[in-house]
């Protein structure tokens, strides 16, 4: 049998490979500039981390983990997200005695037994940050703010933020009430999850896919039911975003899919995607430091799908600032300051060096089946010279520097070109 991939799983090859790199050195750069520090989580936690804090009714954990028993009989699961790893951490290591916020950036996969299709995978990436510590709405801000930054660096406009607050223990309660009963005329035409989780956590059925928008809709708004301080904090994030001018819509239908959730819950949807998929969502979490043991910490962040933002990118044509491809065609003789000129070049250009040294026409031959902007000759007549001919592979033309100029004159061909 040939074996191929597993259901769900993909190899990135490519231009996605390219396109996943250029995302992780950026995003990476962009949190770091906004003072977020990496942490690099393990993919495999207690299934009950998963339990406690994205919650047992919810789709990931009833469904969609990868649970399984080790050899040591410890339930574990493969992490289907990673703000519950990062909380996880913060406890772990009592980060609670540095000085607040501490913030993180992460990149790494997760994974979720879905039904696999267009940017919905079973394995993932994910890059995200978290800002622990703060209650303020100016860090809800910022992190919207670092995910559109993220996603503005690669010249992608006018995606839609939603938000939405979904309160917190004391005006939750009230509301979930209000919902059921709201829900229960419609009892028959709810799917047999929402059926089962409308006394339970009536609001998954605001976050089910299966349930029709316009029944949503025209359910009662949470943000009617919101306490003073919730109502406070959510005004006040949307005031920033508008001083920022940073185009946001209020969606009263947005719950997210995740259980620990508190006030500020947010998404960021493109068409390029289709209705059902967002590009990132995110949202503060002020109790689930708390629940999983730890000390009261609030907390927010968002994580962005790596694969889907490569669909977007792909999508809108963007181009990678590329850099030139350099291929070093030489006489045998002259191996080593063939090496020596390629290590000179390196990391301003992508240097390519001919692995057989047979005759230079050959090698120029070979160039040119590589999508080579310029080759370096190294024949008798340039050795004795102490120079280098630059073959410029688009105009044909070709000129003679020296060895120690070779970096300038081909920065001034790209230049004057
Ligand atoms: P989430 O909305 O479950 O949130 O996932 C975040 C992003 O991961 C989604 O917007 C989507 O781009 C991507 N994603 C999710 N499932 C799949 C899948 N099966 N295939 C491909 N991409 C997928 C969270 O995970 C929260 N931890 C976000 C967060 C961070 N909230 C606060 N801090």
């Amino acid at each position: 049998m040939e074996i191929k991939t597993v259901k769900g799983f993909k190899d990135i090859l490519g231009i996605d490979a390219i396109l996943f790199n250029e995302i992780q050195k950026l995003s990476y750069n962009i949190a770091n500039a906004f003072g977020y520090k990496l942490i690099v989580l393990p993919t495999v936690e207690y299934a009950e981390l998963f339990d406690r804090s994205v919650g047992n009714t919810t789709d990931i954990v009833e469904k969609e983990m990868f649970t399984f028993d080790d050899k040591g009989g410890r339930t574990l699961s493969l992490r289907p997200e990673m703000t519950a790893s990062v909380a996880r951490s913060f406890i772990e290591h009592h980060m609670e005695t540095n000085p607040m916020p501490l913030k993180f950036f992460y990149f790494g996969q997760c994974f979720r037994y879905e039904n696999p299709q267009k940017g919905r995978y079973r394995e993932f990436y994910q890059l995200g940050i978290e800002a622990l510590g703060d209650i303020s709405p100016i860090l809800d801000v910022e992190v919207i703010q670092i995910a559109l930054k993220i996603i503005e660096h690669f010249n992608i406009k006018n995606l839609k933020v939603k938000i939405n607050s979904i309160g917190c223990r004391v005006c939750r309660p009230k509301y979930k009430e209000t919902l059921t009963e709201a829900l229960k005329p419609h009892y028959n035409e709810l799917c047999s999850d929402c059926q089962r989780r409308l006394y339970t956590n009536p609001l998954r059925v605001l976050d089910c896919k299966k349930e029709k928008d316009s029944l949503k809709e025209s359910l009662p708004k949470i943000t009617d039911y919101l306490c003073d301080e919730c109502m406070e904090h959510f005004e006040e994030v949307k005031k920033l975003l508008t001083e920022l001018k940073i185009p946001f819509e209020v969606d009263n239908t947005l719950v997210r899919g995740l259980d620990y959730y508190t006030k500020t819950v947010f998404e960021v949807v493109s068409e390029d995607l289709g209705a059902q998929n967002a590009l990132l969502g995110g949202g503060r979490y002020d109790y689930l430091i708390e629940d999983l043991g730890g000390r009261k910490t609030p907390g927010v962040g968002f994580a962005l799908g790596v694969e889907r933002f490569i669909e977007i990118l792909k999508a809108r044509n963007y181009k990678i600032p590329d850099n030139k491809k350099i291929y070093i065609a030489y006489d045998k003789k002259f191996s080593s300051t063939a090496f020596k000129i390629r290590d000179s070049l390196i990391p301003d250009f992508i240097v390519e060096i001919d692995p057989k040294g047979d005759s230079i026409k050959k090698q120029i031959e070979r160039a040119s089946r590589r999508e080579i902007n310029f080759v370096c000759i190294l024949g008798e007549d340039e050795f004795s010279e102490n120079s280098v001919s630059i073959k410029d592979m688009e105009k044909g033309n070709q000129i003679k520097v020296k060895i120690d100029e070779l970096k300038e004159s081909i920065k001034e061909l790209i230049n004057n070109a």
